[in-house]
């Protein structure tokens, strides 16, 4: 199976395992009873149902595993994404992505990541069209955008207004339907960046500037967000190519919290614009997709190459976290920031140097040789360089984590796809361990001590 790898511990004893004894399975003897169970291993995992059958007598329910954060469990399987966080491998679909960010678009990246193939000419030409003739969205959404302050955070607007999509569009609801999840795809990876753009006019007081059919993806965006009085936009290619790679080193990430919010809200079968709706929203926090903005204030508030020192200091000492470091997966610097930081120079050359880059080296360069980092094997990550890139494309912090959502949209959508054809998916619905007051008796209020 092509399964991300849950952690180098698990991947390596259990193979060894079944080579000495010959069986693909877990012997376990319940020391309450005495009893002995054969649980079968498969893909280097065993089913968390499997333990139910264990019981301390018969009226037990059974045990159940009890894993806070997931940090242990595969909650599905996938042929999307696969990462060795422990090697720093990253692959869409069983393409490397610095292939992928070398040689590919993301609205190539974008078919490979839906439909599990490279596009032909054709199919590629066809998608490429469908996606761009769904790039205007209603007129009734930017009376919506008016109702926001001016200063309304972009993801707000974001999420509020890819939810209302799903009162325009009442064939959405039919999920299991091909063509209309096809449809819905289309709206989806076309309206995103119209629908960031719009918020990010908007907050400017900017009149809003329409989709242009003749431009790539990347450089429609640019088009949206930065045009003035010019018939026609040019983008600048260095920036264009930035952002297209960027947004395929943004498109998937396997079971990350957003993608585990759009497999969850989707699981109940509703319309992928409400999913799509919780999914940003899960990606809106400082852990997850926030955190590029997160590492822009962090940079701002250290002010100087020769404050690093004392900050870093601190966050050895409890008081942050070194915001763009650490990862559930990656164990190892993570692949993405590698190309990341490519780009920022590339993109530097275009702009002028970003002075905060100096801070940012310098933080690398201490916490690489730091035994509080070393040992906790805290890496960059993709966010820690990407903040730097934005600022410097004029994008202010806030349309960070917008950035985010536009291509990881892809992701969400072939995530909750997967999950939808997936026979053994039903309503995500974890068990919880109750530590809570036995039962007791009702007190009117005047009893109460
Ligand atoms: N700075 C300082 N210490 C850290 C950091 C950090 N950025 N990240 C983890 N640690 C420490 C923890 O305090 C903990 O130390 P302890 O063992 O002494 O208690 C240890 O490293 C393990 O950390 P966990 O929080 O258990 O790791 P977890 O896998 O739960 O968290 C996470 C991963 C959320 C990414 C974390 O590293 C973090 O908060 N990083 C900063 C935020 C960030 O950059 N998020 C972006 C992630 S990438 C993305 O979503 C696109």
């Amino acid at each position: 199976m092509n399964a991300s790898k849950p952690s180098a511990t698990a991947a390596a004893t259990a193979p060894e395992q079944s080579a000495t004894t010959g069986r693909d399975s877990l012997s376990i003897t319940d020391n309450r009873t005495g009893k002995k169970y054969e649980i079968p291993i498969k893909n280097d995992t065993i089913r968390a149902i499997d333990l139910r059958q264990i019981k301390a007598n018969a009226e037990d329910f059974g045990l159940i595993s009890y894993d806070p954060a997931f940090t242990n469990t595969a909650s599905c399987s996938s042929r999307i994404t696969y990462i060795d966080g422990d090697a720093g491998i990253l692959r869409y679909r069983g393409y490397p992505i610095e292939e992928l960010a070398e040689k590919s678009t993301f609205i190539e990246t974008a078919y490979l990541i839906l439909h599990g193939e490279l596009p032909t000419r054709d199919q590629l030409s066809d998608w490429t069209y469908n996606v761009t003739h769904h790039t205007f969205i209603h007129e009734s959404i930017k009376k919506f955008l008016d109702g926001f302050h001016y200063d309304a955070h972009p993801m707000g607007m974001l999420i509020s207004t890819v939810a209302a999509l799903s009162t325009f569009y009442p064939d959405a609801k039919d999920i299991f339907n091909p063509d209309s999840r096809r449809k819905q795809t289309y709206r989806l990876i076309g309206k995103m960046p119209t629908l960031s753009a719009f918020a990010y006019r908007h907050s400017l007081g900017m009149p809003f500037a329409y989709p242009d059919n003749d431009l790539t993806y990347s450089a429609n965006f640019l088009n949206m967000l930065f045009r003035t009085t010019e018939l026609k936009y040019r983008a600048n290619p260095t920036l264009e190519r930035a952002l297209d790679v960027l947004f395929i080193l943004h498109a998937d990430h396997e079971q990350n919290c957003s993608s585990t919010a759009m497999r969850g809200v989707g699981s109940s079968h509703v319309d992928p614009y409400s999913a799509i709706a919780a999914a940003t929203a899960a990606l809106y926090g400082p852990l997850h997709g926030g955190a590029n903005e997160a590492v822009l204030h962090m940079l701002l508030e250290i002010g100087s190459v020769s404050k690093v020192p004392d900050y870093i200091k601190s966050v050895k000492a409890g008081q942050h976290k070194l915001m763009g470091f650490g990862h559930r997966v990656y164990k190892n610097y993570d692949p993405r920031a590698t190309i990341v930081k490519h780009i920022a120079y590339e993109v530097f050359d275009v702009m002028g140097r970003n002075p905060m880059i100096d801070i940012a080296l310098e933080c690398e360069r201490i916490a690489l040789q730091d035994d509080y980092f070393i040992s906790r094997k805290l890496y960059p990550n993709v966010d820690f360089y990407t903040g730097l890139i934005y600022q410097s494309m004029g994008f202010p912090v806030t349309m960070f984590p917008v950035l985010f959502a536009i291509p990881r949209t892809a992701g969400w959508i072939a995530q909750w796809e997967e999950m939808l054809l997936d026979p053994e998916q039903k309503i995500a619905r974890p068990r919880q361990v109750y530590l809570g007051a036995p039962k007791r008796s009702y007190a009117p209020i005047d009893d109460r001590g």
